[in-house]
């Protein structure tokens, strides 16, 4: 398939770091049985990814502004133009030797993401996006799934856990969803979440809690997929307030109505 010089950069950068998740990985595994655990070597691990990404974006598009999870913000003399990156999406996940975890990007042009990425080294699905044309996984386009009832609807969530997250809120409102859907997942990579929507494999999905660089790639990778993406009150502040509902409209809309009543 033939992709933008833009996707093009982004898709270079991506798998250059994979590569070095990969052998981290595979790392784990081992580092799994020892007393003290992978935790400091997993720290090490997404800080290496992301100065792969740094390094890789901004030696292809020199100037652009850099927002990372683990560097924060890079200003860039390119004052339109800021990448949004989660070197690795589900950190939990990477530890514990649980292959569900992304490489994130996401691109703000003035403002609005014009396109994004979404990879995991493991699986090697790639999904990508670009304002206007469309998502795919691994090239194949996908479009989010159809069902219009949330008592068919498999849902993907968010939980609090120790030290993190606002636990009542989730208990209330976690609870108020149990009832009402057919399913409900929380698979640990926000990313890779609204990647499962836009793919149509999740028929929603909503989480609070969250920042910027766990959302802006998938945002617009439901968008073009044909979805909606708000915040948990239907509006547009999901990187303002770190929070997301997503699935088509009507799913996403049902979300929001049950959040509000809980
Ligand atoms: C986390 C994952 C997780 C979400 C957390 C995020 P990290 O990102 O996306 O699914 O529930 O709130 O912080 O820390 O693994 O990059
Ligand atoms: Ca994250
Ligand atoms: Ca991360």
């Amino acid at each position: 398939m033939h992709h933008s010089a833009l996707l093009n950069v982004m898709i270079a950068a991506a798998r250059k770091a994979a590569r070095s998740l990969k052998r981290d990985f595979g790392e784990v595994e081992n580092l799994q049985v020892s007393l003290k655990g992978p935790a400091n070597f997993v720290s090490a691990a997404d800080r290496r990814a992301e100065e792969t990404l740094y390094a890789e974006l901004s030696k292809a598009r020199p100037g652009y502004g850099f927002l990372g999870e683990e560097g924060g913000i890079r200003e860039g003399d390119d004052k339109t133009h800021r990448w949004i990156v989660d070197p690795l999406d589900g950190t939990t996940n990477f530890l514990h030797g649980i292959p569900q975890f992304a490489i994130s990007i996401g691109l703000e042009r003035e403002g609005a993401i014009v396109a994004g990425l979404v990879y995991n080294p493991i699986t090697e699905e790639l999904f990508i996006a670009e304002k206007g044309k469309g998502a795919f996984l691994n090239d194949r386009r996908i479009r989010v799934a159809g069902r219009k009832n949330l008592s068919e609807a498999v849902l993907a969530c968010g939980l609090a856990h120790l030290g993190h997250g606002d636990h009542p809120t989730v208990k209330r409102e976690t609870g108020a969803m149990l009832g009402q859907v057919a399913g409900l997942r929380r698979f640990g990579a926000a990313a890779l979440d609204l990647a499962f929507v836009a793919a149509g494999r999740f028929d929603g999905y909503w989480e609070r809690s969250l920042s910027p660089w766990d959302l802006a790639a998938g945002i617009i990778l439901v968008r073009e997929a044909g979805g909606f993406v708000s915040d948990c009150d239907g509006g547009e502040a999901m990187l303002d307030k770190g929070e997301v509902a997503a699935g088509n409209e009507t799913i996403r809309k049902e979300i929001v109505r049950v959040l509000k009543s809980a």
